[in-house]
């Protein structure tokens, strides 16, 4: 299957970044086409909630920046990952940007499931995350949640870390 990972690290070496290589090293070992983005080096812009994409044109987003390279990848998936450290208790807003930029494609019809990966500092940080994950992307969307992973502090990193993300990739 196709599986687009959406990372909302500005560290390309960091502790997200370990996590999304360790899955995505998994998934491609399984035979799975893997698609990664970067969307705190790309040029995504927030929602501007003008709904050209509900009345003027279906499905199509005024801001010709760098979601457009997005768009059709997510449509044509199967999965998609949604990877992010922790800030302030939620998702990134490098992360979040490019979520509320999916309003224009709205429900993606080819994602059958999903998965989230986060990466913090404190353990039990999770709570926001997770509720906006569950109700955002996986009720909405109607998509099966594949799995939610977490790592923080000394477990950032680690061996036994890069084994489950890896392990998950390869499951699928
Ligand atoms: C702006 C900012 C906000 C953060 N907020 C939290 C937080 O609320 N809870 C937490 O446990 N860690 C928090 N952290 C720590 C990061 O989540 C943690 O260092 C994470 O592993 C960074 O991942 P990265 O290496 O991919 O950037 C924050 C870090 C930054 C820079």
């Amino acid at each position: 299957m196709k599986i687009t990972i959406l990372m909302g690290s500005p560290h390309l070496n960091g502790s997200t970044a370990f996590l999304v290589n360790a899955f995505a090293q998994g998934a491609k070992d399984a035979g799975h086409e893997v698609v990664q983005f970067n969307t705190a080096h790309m040029n995504i812009r927030g929602c501007l909630g003008c709904d050209y994409c509900r009345d003027k044109e279906k499905g199509v987003c005024v801001q010709k920046d760098d979601m457009q390279k997005v768009y059709p990848e997510i449509l044509s998936s199967d999965m998609v990952v949604f990877a992010s450290p922790i800030y302030y208790f939620t998702l990134s807003a490098q992360l979040q940007a490019a979520i509320h930029r999916t309003y224009s494609i709205d429900i993606p019809q080819n994602v059958k499931q999903t998965a989230l990966i986060m990466s913090s500092g404190d353990r039990f940080v999770y709570g926001p995350a997770i509720t906006q994950y569950y109700q955002s992307i996986v009720e909405y969307w109607k998509v099966r949640n594949a799995g939610i992973f977490t790592s923080a502090g000394d477990d950032n990193k680690s061996e036994q870390k890069y084994k489950e993300l890896y392990e998950f990739g390869k499951s699928l």
